[in-house]
């Protein structure tokens, strides 16, 4: 059978630990869109793996699959591999052969869209990966694919077409002086195939490359036990997200199905975890109606100015994100964050189908007297209890808020040792107005970063 893992929210919802705690029954976890943009945590006997494009399947020692929705930087993937390795794991990873390579000038271009746009404080806030330019060529047709590093005539007619496109678009349309770039190797050919060819003889050598969809339609047959592991989170996706302010891909769960090559039955057979942070996070710009507090660059209209008047939510703001570590994975950068956005999750629970949730960081709301929600939006006077379509529409949104009684601390391992019945009384009382209002069953609730720390209600598998 299959369970798919995916982000309702922003992301960094806690997936990484959830596909590890569930992970001891899966056989395979499969990535199915996204690239090194993602940030996985595993936290296991004090050991912590930061994971960007190896699915995290890959601390239980499971078979791993970045499937052809993905983007797959092979500079990334080999130091994520080798740095796994020296840490003592073996990481069994394939890699789709349709799958699409992020190149050097994928990087380059979004760096350079992105400081184009910051001139009117449009940026995206991306994570730099190259992952809008990755996924425009491939809907461009012009991409290369991971299947095309194997062979040397193909990659280097790839490359033939692509490369002086993007020279024409950094000095013509950019203006820039490619020799006064940080990287001008990004934009030569010669250079490019030599790196990306011999990506190919590594990823043959150590015969890393699968028809994904043939891999996994076998594995199923078998019986094995498939787990698909979204990235990103209902809010960033190209199609349901709050566009412009997303990631490329889809990370709801109708692209496990076409990412990876398995039938959509099979997705829909099987069971759809939704993945919930207890309070809300976003790593980047856009609207954010339950946000506390700010982040000077990425809240919209916020200078971070002291005087602010908000200044008691800025305070709770700055006491979540430091009990929650909400900084980014790779850049360090604060996390805006905010109160749960339960009309975002009725939207999320709709759009992915879930069967089951997981909600985490129950622990890092816990000393607080009261806890809010913002249950429903106003809009134009009339209240809403689902997102609108438009950012514009959404970003006039305001929360109306409910309050529940907090929760103390308390010795979480115990706790999830001991099983749900042990969580504090107002944090069920917290969970249970969740899945009365997305009609889905908390399977698990995270009360802390370790796989131990995980209250683990039922089992998808
Ligand atoms: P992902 O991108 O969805 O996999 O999530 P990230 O790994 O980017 O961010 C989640 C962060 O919260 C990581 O540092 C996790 O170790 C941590 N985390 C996950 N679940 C919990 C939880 O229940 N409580 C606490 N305190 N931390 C958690
Ligand atoms: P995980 O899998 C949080 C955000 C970026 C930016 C937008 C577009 O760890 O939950 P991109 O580089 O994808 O073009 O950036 O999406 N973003 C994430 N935010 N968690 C992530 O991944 C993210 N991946 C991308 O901050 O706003
Ligand atoms: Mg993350």
């Amino acid at each position: 059978m299959t369970v798919t893992i995916v982000g309702s929210q922003l992301g960094d919802e806690g997936k990484g630990g959830i596909v590890d705690v569930y992970g001891e029954e899966a056989d395979v976890v499969v990535r199915y869109q996204g690239g090194d943009n993602a940030g996985h945590t595993v936290v296991h006997e004090g050991e912590e793996y930061k994971l960007s494009l190896v699915p995290s399947g890959a601390i239980r020692g499971k078979v791993n699959v970045l499937g052809n929705g993905c983007v797959v930087n092979p500079r990334t993937l080999f130091d994520e591999l080798d740095a796994l390795r020296e840490r003592g794991l073996d990481p069994d990873v394939r890699v789709a052969e349709r799958a699409h390579v992020i190149l050097p000038y994928h990087r380059l271009l979004d760096g350079i869209e992105e400081e184009v746009k910051s001139e009117d404080d449009d940026e995206i806030g991306t994570t730099g990966r190259g992952i809008g330019p990755t996924y425009e060529d491939k809907a461009g047709r012009r991409g290369v694919r991971v299947g095309d590093l194997l062979d040397q005539s193909v990659l280097r007619e790839r490359l033939e077409y692509a490369v002086p496109q993007k020279r024409a678009l950094v000095e013509d349309v950019y203006g820039l002086a490619i020799d006064d770039l940080d990287d001008p190797e990004a934009l030569d050919l010669e250079a490019l195939y030599d790196e990306f060819a011999g990506y190919g003889e590594r990823l043959a050598g150590e015969e890393m490359t699968v028809n994904a969809g043939d891999f996994l339609a076998d594995r199923l047959a078998a019986g094995d036990n498939v787990m698909f592991e979204g990235a990103q989170g209902t809010v960033l996706d190209i199609d349901h997200g709050n566009y412009p302010f997303v990631t490329s891909s889809n990370p709801t769960a109708g692209g496990a199905a076409v990412g990876s090559g398995v039938a959509p039955g099979a997705v829909g057979d099987g069971e759809v975890v939704g993945i919930v942070k207890a309070y809300l996070s976003r790593v980047g710009s856009g609207p954010m109606p339950t946000e506390l507090g700010g982040v000077p660059g990425d809240t919209p209209g916020y200078d971070g100015d002291p005087e602010n008047p908000e200044t008691e939510r800025e305070e709770l703001a700055t006491y979540i994100r430091e009990e929650g570590h909400e900084f980014g994975t790779v850049t360090g950068r604060p996390r805006r964050v905010g109160w749960l956005d339960v009309p975002m999750l009725r939207h999320a629970a709709r759009v992915n189908g879930f069967t089951g949730l997981a909600v985490n960081h129950i622990d890092t709301l816990a000393g607080l007297d009261e806890v809010k929600v913002g249950h429903t939006y106003r809009l134009d006077g009339e209240a809403l209890d689902t997102m609108p379509a438009t950012t514009e529409k959404w970003a006039d949104c305001e929360a109306e808020f409910r309050s529940f009684d907090g929760w103390d601390d308390c010795d979480w391992a115990d706790v999830a040792a001991e099983g749900y019945d042990a969580l504090p009384e107002n944090a069920k009382t917290y969970l249970e107005y969740l899945e009365a209002e997305l009609d889905a069953a908390v399977y698990a609730v995270g009360v802390g970063p370790g796989r131990e720390e995980t209250v683990v209600r039922e089992n998808p598998f």
